[in-house]
């Protein structure tokens, strides 16, 4: 045993002496340790490859739809007189104030109203005419209220009424803002040519597209199953014939009728509708030649049908 002991120390010895053998008995652990890397990495490389940034980036513009928006008549007003703050105005305008605005320009005007903690740009401070970005003319608080400020929490009040933006313009003015500077003419006419003031506008309602289409596709989904009905009574009917005599698509020319039934409501008016756009509309040239008594007994078909 201590023979062996031996043995082995002289073998350290001797290994210890000479270089090129540890280097012998290193090589082949760094060989494989590589060729293991090198193993690894090629069956990551699919995966490394798919995380590569993508060329372009990818597009996350999201398309805005339009907003549901109710019909408005908006009154017109006579800026020579609402230029001016009368008590009605100010008085409307010190509720919509505290109602709307107080929360985040404080009760005195003066900003750190209490929702405006941590507000970046911080809402105005009135009390001061310093860093207002549109300014404190009733013409340009007029524009701030009607299209806000972009990049802040500043949003558009343009749902009100052009006399409450007014009020508050003039609350604002008479209330907080020292020696608030005063609207030329021009700027007068310039704010009512912007926003049509003197004439007074009126806003269609307007639904989201997206919701349009359905609202179309659920129409078109009625009038399908109605003409769906009126063909399987046509081709029932002994006047089956006769109504393909008078059209070259016969469906069309049901979805046609369907779709102008509110206006068939006579004899006359019925033959008057199929007799513009024919072709168009499903039907063809040989109703200019029908008689009287055809067009009556087309004319009961079609009601008898549809
Ligand atoms: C959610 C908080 C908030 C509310 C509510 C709010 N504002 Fe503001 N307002 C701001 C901020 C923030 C600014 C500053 C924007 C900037 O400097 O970019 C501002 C700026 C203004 C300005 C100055 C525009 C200028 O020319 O620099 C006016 C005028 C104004 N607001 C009026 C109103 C009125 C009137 C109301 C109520 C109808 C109202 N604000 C409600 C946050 C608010």
């Amino acid at each position: 045993m201590k023979e062996f002991f031996e043995q082995i120390r002289e073998k350290v010895e001797e290994i210890k002496n000479s270089p090129g053998t540890i280097f012998g008995l290193v090589f082949p652990y760094f060989l494989i340790v590589g060729i293991l890397i090198g193993l690894y990495f090629i069956s990551k490389l699919e995966f490394l490859s798919r995380q590569k940034v993508p060329p372009t980036l990818r597009d996350t513009v999201v398309v805005a739809d339009l907003q549901m928006r109710e019909a408005k008549v908006v009154p017109p007003v006579k800026l020579s007189e609402i230029k001016n703050a009368s008590p009605q105005l100010l008085s409307e305008g010190e509720t919509l104030y505290k109602s709307n605005c107080a929360s985040c320009h404080g009760e005195t005007g003066a900003g750190g109203g209490p929702a405006s903690a941590g507000l970046n740009p911080a809402p105005r401070n009135f009390t001061s005419l310093d860093g207002w970005k549109n300014g404190a003319k009733l013409s340009q608080i007029y524009t701030t209220l009607q299209e806000g400020i972009p990049g802040s929490s500043m949003v558009s009040y343009d749902y009100l009424l052009p006399e409450q933006k007014f009020a508050l313009a003039h609350y604002i003015r008479t209330n907080f803002v020292p020696d608030p500077p005063e609207d030329s003419q021009s700027d007068l006419d310039a704010l009512d040519a912007t926003y049509n003031l003197s004439a007074g506008q009126e806003l269609p309602a307007q639904i989201p597209v997206a919701m349009a289409k359905t609202v179309i596709s659920q129409e078109n989904k009625q009038y399908l199953d109605k003409v769906e009905v009126a063909l399987n009574k046509i081709e029932s009917s002994p006047n089956k014939n006769f109504f393909s005599r008078v059209t070259n698509n016969g469906k069309l020319a049901l979805m046609f009728l369907v779709k102008n039934f509110n206006n068939i409501n006579s004899e006359q008016n019925f033959k008057k509708i199929v007799l513009i756009n024919v072709n168009q509309n499903g039907f063809n040239g040989n109703v200019f030649n029908l008689s009287e008594q055809e067009w009556s007994d087309l004319y009961k078909l079609i009601t008898s049908v549809i």
